[in-house]
């Protein structure tokens, strides 16, 4: 099954780039991709998998043509392109329904693969845990699906010629039941995976996870890599990184969090890739802070940060309380930009992941978030009292405890919103005050002790 839905491979081959674009899309301001050079990331993705570019051809239309998409003209002309160069397929950036696909494909006598169907394949590739590829190959049999006409008309003119109508029909049932069967077997295997990987993520005992979300190519990897000290792949390719990686980052001033890297965002992403991604994105969702990294270089950065606030609201992230980190700004050249960007983005933080500007600013702000949402503090509990103990384990992060015969005490973080309901308790709470917890709390006379309110 997998070979079948891999017949699209678009590795080493030559490649002509379509963008079509609309009116509607050009007036839209949602679509701030529309006016720039909108093949240019296309061009981007078809390298990725491993084509070559070879022509570009493009058109403006009030709205798409029901048939071929294009323009009839515009058709000969990429027909004319195609035999001029060669080329073995036909890249479009928009997205085609199965019966405009097979009109231009019998128009051009070469594959044609619209933008969702590319971007499936380099997932595919790159694909590198067995969920990560469990996940690729559902989004792709899902979209498979309803153009599986399509491929056995490619198959049966690839390898029987034509004159084999009534046993293609016949396969294609076969390949449908097939297929449907398979999806089934996926959705249930991911299910398992993420039944387990939501205990595991519950089990952390309330350890911080801050998590890096960012278009691909923003200089995640890097960011992760320069923060917690370790050396991972960092490629110049589109989604290097299919799976979540969770590191410890020792922040100063808030002491040791869990980061965690993710999957690169971009703009329209197939939704049943995002659908299939929920499950690796768990960590993110449950994230205490995200840091959502922007390639500042980039002359798309603007559209790029709001596809990163696009998928986030998909993917039900509340990101509000996201550091943004505009990365890259070793590679601004004109320093005018970079001003311009702070203008426009003035809680951002400007770094550069390679060169380690600007990162002890990013954990100075990474360890202010934190603080702003817990509170780190002392709680005195008598030492019977072991559901409240085993409470602010598990509502927050304990560091250390320190026992007496008549107390215990607890240093611990816990959610701002929390501290209300242990101050209402029989225990006691107090700030905690960097160093020793037992000797913070016993420095303090009886009486200034403040007990803190929720908020
Ligand atoms: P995906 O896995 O696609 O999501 O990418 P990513 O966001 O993890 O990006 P990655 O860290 O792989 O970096 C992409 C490219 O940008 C690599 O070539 C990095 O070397 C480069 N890069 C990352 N940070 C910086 C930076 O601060 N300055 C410059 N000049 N390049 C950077």
């Amino acid at each position: 099954m997998k070979e079948r839905t891999r017949t699209h491979r678009v590795e080493s081959e030559r490649a002509v780039l379509v963008g079509v674009l609309l009116d509607e899309t050009r007036r839209s301001s949602e679509s701030p991709f529309a006016e720039q050079r909108t093949l240019e990331e296309l061009g981007g993705l078809a390298e990725t998998a491993g084509a070559r570019v070879v022509a570009e051809l493009t058109q403006r239309r009030e709205r798409p043509d029901q048939t071929t998409y294009l323009g009839r003209g515009k058709v000969q002309e990429l027909l004319a392109l195609v035999q001029h160069h060669g080329a073995d397929v036909v890249l479009f950036d928009n997205d085609l329904s199965p019966a405009q696909t097979r009109n231009l494909e019998q128009a051009v006598s070469v594959k044609v693969l619209d933008r969702s169907e590319l971007i499936l394949d380099i997932f595919a590739a790159r694909a590198r845990t067995y969920e990560a590829s469990l996940a690729v190959e559902l989004a792709q049999l899902e979209y498979s699906l309803p153009r599986l006409k399509r491929m056995w008309t490619h198959l049966s003119r690839l390898k029987m010629g034509i004159g084999m109508r009534g046993p293609g029909e016949k396969q294609l049932e076969v390949d449908r039941r097939l297929v449907e069967k398979r999806i089934h077997d996926l959705r249930q295997e991911l299910h398992a995976i993420h039944a387990r990987r939501e205990r595991q993520v519950a089990a952390r005992d309330g350890r911080m996870t801050v998590s890096l979300v960012g278009y691909t190519n923003a200089g995640k990897s890097t960011l992760l890599n320069s923060l917690t000290g370790s050396d991972e792949y960092a490629a110049d390719q589109l989604f290097a990184t299919l799976d979540t990686r969770t590191r410890r980052w020792r922040l100063p001033n808030w002491g040791p969090v869990l980061l965690s890297d993710t999957v690169g965002f971009i703009r329209d992403l197939p939704h049943r890739l995002i659908a299939s991604f929920k499950a690796t994105l768990e960590e993110t969702r449950q994230a205490d802070l995200l840091l959502h990294v922007a390639d500042a270089s980039s002359p798309l950065v603007d559209a790029q940060i709001a596809a990163v606030r696009n998928v986030l609201s998909e993917l039900d992230i509340d990101e509000k309380d996201a550091i943004l980190v505009l990365n890259k700004t070793d590679a601004i050249d004109d320093r005018e930009v970079l001003r311009r960007l702070e203008e426009r983005y003035p809680h951002a933080i400007p770094i550069s992941a390679r060169t380690g500007a600007g990162i002890e600013r990013l954990e100075r702000a990474a360890s202010d978030a934190l603080a702003r949402e817990f509170r780190d503090v002392d709680v005195e509990v008598p030492p019977a009292n072991g559901r409240l103990l085993a409470w602010l384990a598990a509502h927050g992060e304990v560091l250390s405890q320190h026992f007496t015969p008549e107390k215990v005490t607890v240093h611990c973080r816990i959610p701002a919103s929390l501290v209300g309901r242990i101050a209402a308790s029989e225990a006691t709470v107090v700030p905690h005050v960097a160093g020793d917890a037992a000797r913070a709390s016993t420095v303090q006379a009886p009486g200034t002790r403040h007990e803190l309110t929720s908020g």
